[in-house]
């Protein structure tokens, strides 16, 4: 990690908070692969921030390994990984059936394994890397109405901070950046037909101390902060970017 320009590949960039980290790390010089199981709206993106595009669907073993190959061949190995793509509903936990669970289970945590065992090798002959998992506040203090989704994010820290330990003999950090509520259109699409997701993520918006919800920009900054030189020496931490609505102890 001792050049200014990276290859950096975002899970999930075509829209959200995966845009916002796409279009930040692009302005740092980057060359970023805009990675998403939407194709054309990671290819898009590519375009308007002159970086590369690649369909990735982080459930699928074969699209992760066909992807992994692609971007080894066309453009090289990407030093930063940001596994951001990610997908919940809400609703109670004795309603949630094992179809939902799988789909929760398999976006949110076997895909970023999936991701990091695919690019971890490219990053250990490079020298070093930075990985940075796109985990919630859910996954540290809990979060009513999404037992899965939280499980899912609170293993996916313990996983980082697993390969944080594993993996600085490489020279490559791992840390989660923890969201609390931040404006996407994940959340319009939660809160659209579903009026009990529409209140809580309302009170929990008029509790932020910061006295706003978050923009994808807000969360975007934290993640170039961890890839950028500043946080060389940072890893296996858990950063929340929530307004100040969680507070480690
Ligand atoms: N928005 C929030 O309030 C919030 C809070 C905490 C954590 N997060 C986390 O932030 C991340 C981004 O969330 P967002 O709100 O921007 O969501 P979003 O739905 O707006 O964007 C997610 C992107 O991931 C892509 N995606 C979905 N499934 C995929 C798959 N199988 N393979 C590849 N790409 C896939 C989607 O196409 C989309 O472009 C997620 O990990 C989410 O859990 C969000």
């Amino acid at each position: 990690m001792n050049t200014s320009s990276h290859i950096a590949l975002v899970t999930g960039g075509a829209r959200g908070i995966g845009a916002a980290i796409c279009r930040a790390l692009a302005d740092c010089g980057h060359r970023v692969v805009v990675t998403d199981i939407a194709a054309q709206g990671a290819s898009a993106l590519a375009k308007e921030i002159g970086g590369e595009s690649v369909a990735m669907d982080v459930t699928s073993a074969n699209s992760v390994s066909q992807a992994s190959e692609q971007i080894a061949r066309e453009i090289g190995a990407p030093t930063i990984v940001v596994n951001n793509a990610g997908w919940d509903n809400l609703m109670p936990f004795l309603e949630t059936d094992e179809e939902f669970q799988n789909k929760v289970i398999a976006i949110n945590y076997t895909g970023p394994v999936r991701v990091c065992r695919a690019f971890l090798p490219g990053m250990i002959a490079a020298g070093g890397g930075r990985i940075i998992n796109i985990a919630s506040d859910a996954g540290r203090i809990g979060s009513a109405l999404e037992a899965i989704y939280s499980g899912t994010k609170g293993g996916l820290i313990a996983f980082s901070k697993t390969l944080a330990r594993e993996f600085a003999r490489n020279q490559i950090t791992v840390n989660c950046v923890c969201p609390g509520i931040t404006n996407t259109p994940l959340i319009k699409e939660i809160t659209a037909n579903n009026e009990l997701a529409g209140r809580g993520i309302a009170a929990i918006e008029r509790n932020v101390p910061l006295g706003r919800m978050g923009q994808p920009e807000d969360i975007a900054g934290a993640v170039v902060y961890l890839a950028s030189e500043a946080a060389s020496y940072v890893t296996g931490q858990t950063l929340s970017v929530s307004g100040g609505i969680s507070m480690a102890g």
